[in-house]
């Protein structure tokens, strides 16, 4: 089977129309096998455009639809026959004569199948079928059975095809529970098929398409046998989805992101850091389940402050009250998928790697500036934690013999100088320090100093803020060297928000450091934390 997976449905649609206008192109007066259903609408609308562009002519195709409720009449608007005159027939130059749909009024709905199936084979096969497919595998309305029908029959519809169809009628009871179908040599006796799949709750069903074997059960997998068949679907029905948790001292952020790195859902809670490490981890484990109840879910990756023991698989953490707490445990028995846990500034290095400015380096070093320093390093593409776990605690280099101290124990600590934090203290120093300067009245205007400030008095000629800017841009080019000498990554990557100030910080950074490692500002910024972590997930594949 070949799969041609499209970003949306549009492009599905799209691509799907091309195949069947091909087919017309070749062989004006082909037969052509037709579904029903949402996912073929963009299909026939396509087929409309094109036609009345005058790119393809209907006037001599012949085709069979695949199946139609039963009992109905015609003129019923859920009927297959009044579907396919409102979304294709009556937008089309068709000979209407040429159109076949079983007859959903029959009386004797057995010489009515049989009669179905001897047209389609006096009319030459079916050259091209196009196919929907159910949640639960069916093609056509051939539902999962021990045995299934090879030939067009009367079949009792599924609770899960009711339900699934139910969307289109007033109430579940008003679908009707049986239908008229082609069966499933009907089907496969077509030369060509192309099978359609849309949206995220087709994704499952397409994974068991892919990858499991041929089995009743899932109708579909049938299609196996035939030699040429084509799965167009949408990324949403193509990819696994993975979650990834992003722990945060005020908020936990939570992402799903396919299999090709978009971000599909996000939402957030408060952490609520007050409470004890197992009320934080069961808040976080009750979004888990309300997201995997909408997504299709694989793995949840967890991004969190702190060090993890990876032995253990505990987590302790400063600003949260985690001691040990075996986050990634308690996760897991609470939602039953796999956890995987690493660093958060990990994690936000991981997303960048994979998703961000790092995306063509295989080798990166992530800085995030905030209260701290943090730092991430990847490795092939890959979280470097060293023995222990901790590895990338920059922010605890010494760049300053008896500098100044540091919360952990030693003197001198990157961080002290070059984070935002940093940046404050030095700002308002020398806010202090020169009373009558542009930067002591903006603080006085403002009445805060955060890491905009000294580029706001900037902006207003203040030398004294530009002297304090160019001493901090000191201080964080040291310590870029010093990662670059040690590591010398494909790229390093500057995140948190000072990396706002954009050019403004990079370029007068990138001079002072002075290498040809490439320098960038995270391009993700807040997303690469969940895609990061929802990565942990996927990777461990
Ligand atoms: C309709 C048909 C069905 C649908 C399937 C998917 O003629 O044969 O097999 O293709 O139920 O329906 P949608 O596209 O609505 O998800």
């Amino acid at each position: 089977m070949r799969v041609i997976v499209c970003n949306d449905y549009d492009e599905m649609s799209r691509k799907a129309a091309k195949l069947v206008a091909s087919q017309i192109v070749l062989k004006p007066d082909c037969v052509l096998g037709l579904a029903t259903g949402s996912t073929p609408i963009g299909l026939y609308d396509n087929l409309a455009q094109m036609n009345k562009r005058g790119e393809i002519d209907f006037s001599e195709v012949t085709t069979f639809n695949l199946d139609e409720y039963y009992p109905i009449s015609p003129d019923n608007e859920q009927s297959y026959r009044y579907f396919m005159e409102h979304h294709l027939f009556n937008r089309v130059n068709i000979n209407k004569n040429r159109t076949h749909i079983p007859d959903g009024t029959t009386k004797d709905p057995e010489s009515e199948c049989a009669k179905y199936e001897r047209m389609i084979e006096e009319s030459g096969g079916i050259d091209l079928q196009i196919l929907g497919i159910g949640q639960n595998g069916h093609i056509g309305f051939n539902e999962p059975d021990n045995n299934l029908n090879t030939v067009t029959h009367l079949t009792n519809l599924t609770e899960n095809t009711i339900e699934a169809n139910s969307r289109f009628f007033e109430k579940k009871s008003d679908v009707p529970t049986r239908a008229l179908t082609m069966g499933i040599s009907s089907i496969l006796k077509s030369r060509k098929i192309i099978l359609l799949a849309s949206g995220r709750t087709k994704h499952k069903v397409v994974r068991e398409l892919l990858n499991d074997g041929i089995n009743t059960s899932v109708p579909a997998t049938m299609l196996k046998v035939h030699p040429d068949v084509v799965l167009i679907c949408d990324k949403e029905a193509y990819s696994d989805m993975y979650l990834g948790v992003d722990i945060g001292g005020t908020s936990v952020k939570f992402g799903v992101i396919d299999g090709f790195n978009n971000i599909v859902f996000k939402d957030s809670i408060p952490t609520h850091k007050d409470m004890p490490a197992k009320g934080i981890v069961d808040n976080i484990a009750a979004q888990c389940l309300k997201i995997a109840q909408r997504f299709p879910i694989s793995s949840i990756g967890v991004g969190t402050p702190g060090i993890i023991d990876f032995d253990t698989k505990t987590v302790s953490a400063t600003n949260l009250p985690f001691d040990k707490a075996p986050v990634a445990l308690w996760l897991k028995e609470a939602t039953g998928l796999n956890v995987y846990i690493n660093n958060d500034a990990n994690c936000a290095a991981l997303g960048e790697a994979v998703a961000g400015e790092g995306a063509g380096e295989n080798d990166i070093f992530m800085i995030t500036l905030g209260t701290g320093i943090g730092g991430g390093i990847i490795i092939d593409k890959k979280i470097y934690t060293g023995k222990h776990g901790d590895a990338g605690e920059i922010g605890h280099m010494c760049i300053e013999t008896d500098g100044l101290p540091c919360a952990c124990g030693n003197r001198g600590c990157w961080e002290k100088y070059a984070s935002v934090s940093a940046l404050i203290a030095q700002t308002e120093a020398a806010a202090e320090a020169n009373k009558d300067s542009i930067l002591a009245n903006v603080i006085k205007d403002d009445c805060v100093v955060d890491g905009k400030t000294v580029f706001k008095a900037m902006n207003m000629g203040c030398p004294v803020a530009q002297k304090v800017f160019d001493k901090y841009i000191d201080y964080l080019a040291i310590g870029v060297r010093n990662i670059i000498n040690i590591f010398r990554p494909g790229l390093v990557v500057i995140s948190g928000g000072i990396s706002e100030a954009g050019d403004r910080l990079l370029k007068p950074l990138i001079q002072k450091v002075g290498s040809d490692t490439p320098i960038k500002i995270s391009r993700l910024q807040n997303d690469a934390g969940i895609i990061g972590a929802a990565t942990l997930g996927k990777n461990a594949k």
